[in-house]
């Protein structure tokens, strides 16, 4: 620890500009995964921005230096307007990305969308074994698609990462996730550990793995590292139930990445709507760079200015930035509170230990996402 230091919010001219932007163009989607990171409150597609408001977010997203813009959802390929707005961001010279399913795309979609400077292509799956993926995503078929899908991004020269959200569902065939990436020809495997937050705390104690399943879970990723370097590289993360300190959230709240959700607004993080108090501005009303430096939801926890102890004066206030807002707010009911993923909130022990019982039960059945 040190001593504390006086802040206050960093001025617009301190603000360096995102490196990314999540475009979530809309929350509809096929499937209906109970970890979904979408809101529990989804927007319907009547509410969604239309193709030239997308464009113009993107031509103020290149103007402000961002770097790459991440074409997501729900699931992004419901838009019919995916190829244009991939081609308008290409050629505004920002590196693309398809966060998808898969399950709506064919042969000649992925050909053209690669044809319109498409750069990346990032396919979630839920499992290596089709019935258990179709039930978690609640889509017959689905996991069949996806294997498809990824042969022809491979085929149309587009590199793809396999992201695998794993659990205590699925989390048993992890060797075999590994396999079918490399099968794939996946440049990049994301082994991502279910975030409790949205839907997935709904979900909490149907997900939750045991200490001694992750323990066995982080051997195996070490293991595959070391014997598929340079053919597969491998992203883990211990999951923050059992990690000792926080996730550097979002590289830091309002600092690397932004979110523009399929309204419009414009959120620091793709949960921050489950913060009642945050007040979000919109891409109908205010430039991108105006919402960047002078929006409240911005402003509110970028930097330190805003940190109660310990975090106030702990020598990571300026490495992990205090953890996950959305966390500390869905276990805490306090969003000014430190992450209880870090050992010295004092909420900790309790929430933690918590969820660790609940791994030890019976998974309940999922509560599967759906628009209301
Ligand atoms: Fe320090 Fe707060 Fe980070 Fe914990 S969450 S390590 S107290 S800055
Ligand atoms: Fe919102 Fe971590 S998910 S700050």
């Amino acid at each position: 620890m040190t001593t504390m230091t006086k802040t206050k919010p960093a001025s617009p001219a301190e603000v360096q500009a995102p490196l990314a932007v999540l475009a979530e163009l809309s929350h509809r989607c096929p499937l209906q995964c109970p970890y979904c990171s979408n809101p529990v409150n989804l927007e319907r597609a009547s509410n969604e921005i239309d193709t030239q408001t997308w464009c113009r977010v993107i031509d103020e997203a290149a103007a402000m230096g961002v770097h790459q813009i991440h074409f997501s959802g729900g699931e992004p390929t419901v838009r019919k307007d995916l190829e244009e707005l991939v081609k308008h961001a290409s050629d505004t010279g920002l590196y693309t990305n398809l966060i998808t399913s898969a399950v709506l795309l064919d042969q000649k979609r992925v050909e053209k969308l690669a044809d319109m400077g498409l750069n990346h292509v990032q396919i979630s799956f839920q499992d290596s074994e089709a019935a258990n993926a179709d039930r978690i995503g609640n889509f017959k078929g689905g996991h069949k698609k996806k294997i498809e899908v990824s042969g022809y991004v491979r085929q149309a020269g587009l590199p793809l990462t396999v992201n695998a959200v794993m659990h205590r569902q699925n989390l048993h065939h992890l060797e075999d996730v590994i396999d079918m990436s490399v099968e794939l020809d996946a440049e990049r495997l994301e082994v991502a550990q279910v975030q409790y937050y949205g839907w997935a705390l709904k979900n909490r104690a149907a997900f939750m793995p045991t200490y001694e399943q992750l323990s066995w879970a982080t051997e195996v990723v070490e293991k595959a590292r070391e014997r598929l370097k340079g053919v597969l590289v491998i992203d883990y993360v211990v999951p923050d139930y059992y990690a000792r300190r926080p996730k550097v959230c979002v590289g830091g709240w309002g600092r690397r990445f932004l979110n523009v959700n399929p309204a419009g607004l414009v959120l620091p993080c793709h949960a921050a709507e489950s913060i009642p108090s945050l007040k979000f501005d919109s891409v109908k009303d205010h430039s991108l760079a105006w919402i960047w430096e002078n929006s409240e939801a911005f402003l509110k926890f970028r930097g330190t200015h805003w940190m109660p102890e310990p975090c106030r004066s702990c020598d990571r206030r300026e490495i992990d930035w205090g953890g996950c807002r959305c966390q500390a707010f869905a276990l805490t009911g306090d969003e000014f509170a430190t992450d209880p993923a870090c050992e010295l909130s004092p909420h900790h022990e309790e929430i933690f230990g918590l969820a660790a019982a609940e791994a030890e039960h019976e998974p309940p059945p999922f509560i599967y996402r759906k628009i209301r």
